[in-house]
């Protein structure tokens, strides 16, 4: 297992950062692409390891992908031309492969099995599963096909109403995949708000898609076109080192291209609400998605409740969130959280363990964390738990630790943010 020992920060952060691309859209740039007719290049594409497995799944579905750096030019040869895989396909840690080309396996003509590391092995499946069986789909695995890995008899699927009981933008694409390539159309109701980078890029492929309110419609039989796709800076690889320049005495950075769909920038809202010293500037497009750059300076913070429709909007935010609250004047609420439950691991309890380890006064809840803040951290020894926003929250925590904090399990960071430690090592010269 990979170990990291980190020193706190003396003498404050400075400096400019460009972090890498967004991951949803990456995986999602990835799909389309591969599903398109013709060849399409993406740019500013994330090489992190979720982002490749998309990338392996549809090679190993015949489709040619090249990489040369963060470049990538997919020659897709359309849906019709995929071919059925030899052997399993291979999805890693990443819940966004598994869920999304659950939506696109249920539907192509092919048989296939996928499976996952220990931790996407024991992560919810049946939230996929049991709605794109009402489609049609045939899909097998553990307790009742909720588990990976899952065999795929993929056939033509139906498209038919459906509406969602869980908060979930891969779960939503999942199914606005598999309606795509469905018989007639697919309405998909969703709960709430969740990021909505699968129904901005449809359009950009060639791809028919209506949306009125909560209600999203797709009419089947679609073949993508190919497209050119420039990727923005992920606002949730961001938000580390936001947090970090907010926390670490003397700092300023600044965040360039961050990635600032409204369905993702609640994070800019709680700083902002909690009192950060943060601006945004020189708004501007990458594609369709709105970017701009992001500037924090340090200074004290104020306690805040988050709940509500906001936490879907922040939900891979949290863990670094709950650490700005543990240095926030009062009791920080966060609430409504479960899904933190059944990510990479439990969220909820691997951040309350390594801030209580550095000292911090903070309690679990069902659905969240109860922070009292502020308190002063301590240098301790804590695990990733193989998450990655687990391992780069417990590093940015170390900045501000009155001693070494050593992480056991770094290289999980590798998942979505691969220059990580550089970009600290950057900042804090
Ligand atoms: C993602 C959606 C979210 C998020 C994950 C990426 C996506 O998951 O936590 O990191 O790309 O659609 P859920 O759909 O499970 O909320």
């Amino acid at each position: 297992m990979t170990t990291i020992e980190l020193q706190p920060a003396t003498k404050g952060l400075h400096g400019t950062l460009q972090v890498p691309g967004d991951k949803s859209i990456s995986h999602r740039a990835v799909i389309f692409s591969a599903l398109a007719e013709g060849t399409s290049h993406v740019y500013n594409f994330l090489t992190g390891e979720d982002c490749l497995r998309t990338v392996e799944a549809f090679r190993k579905l015949g489709v040619r992908i090249d990489q040369e750096a963060d470049k990538l030019t997919i020659y897709g040869q359309g849906i019709k031309h995929l071919v059925e895989p030899a052997a399993p396909i291979y999805f890693g840690n990443s819940g966004t492969t598994a869920r999304l080309m659950s939506g696109i396996l249920a539907a192509l003509p092919l048989f296939t099995v996928a499976y996952g590391d220990e931790s996407l092995a024991k992560r919810p499946m049946d939230r996929v599963v049991v709605p794109l069986e009402k489609m049609g789909a045939h899909i097998y695995g553990r307790e009742e096909a909720a588990r990976l890995p899952l065999a795929f008899k993929g056939n033509k699927l139906t498209g038919v109403t459906i509406e969602m009981n869980v908060k979930s933008a891969q779960v939503k694409s999942a199914l606005l995949l598999a309606g795509m390539l469905a018989e007639g159309e697919t309405k998909v109701y969703e709960k709430g708000v969740t990021r909505n980078h699968t129904e901005m890029l449809m359009p950009q492929y060639g791809i028919t898609i209506h949306k009125n309110r909560n209600v999203i419609t797709i009419p089947g039989n679609q073949q993508p076109v190919a497209s050119n796709l420039h990727i923005p800076g992920d606002i949730s690889s961001a938000a580390f080192f936001l947090v970090a320049g907010l926390l670490t005495e003397n700092s300023e950075l600044t965040i360039k291209n961050v990635g600032l769909n409204p369905t993702r920038d609640g994070i800019i809202t709680v700083l902002q609400k909690m009192g950060a010293k943060l601006a945004v500037t020189n708004r501007t497009y990458v594609g369709h998605e709105p970017v701009g750059d992001v500037t924090v300076e340090s200074g004290p913070l104020k306690a805040m409740t988050i709940e509500g429709d906001i936490i879907a909007n922040l939900i891979d935010e949290i863990p670094i969130l709950a650490l700005a609250a543990t240095q926030a004047e009062g009791t920080t609420v966060i609430k409504d959280a479960k899904e933190l439950r059944v990510k990479e691991t439990d969220r909820i309890a691997a951040v309350a363990n390594n801030l209580t380890a550095m000292g911090a006064n903070i309690e679990p809840t069902e659905d969240g964390l109860v922070i009292h803040g502020p308190t002063r951290l301590t240098g301790a020894v804590v695990h990733s738990y193989g998450d990655h926003r687990i391992g780069m929250m417990s590093a940015v925590a170390s900045l501000i630790t009155d001693s070494d904090v050593t992480i056991k399990d770094k290289n999980c960071i590798n998942i979505s943010y691969p220059n990580f430690f550089e970009h600290l090592t950057h900042i804090m010269k």
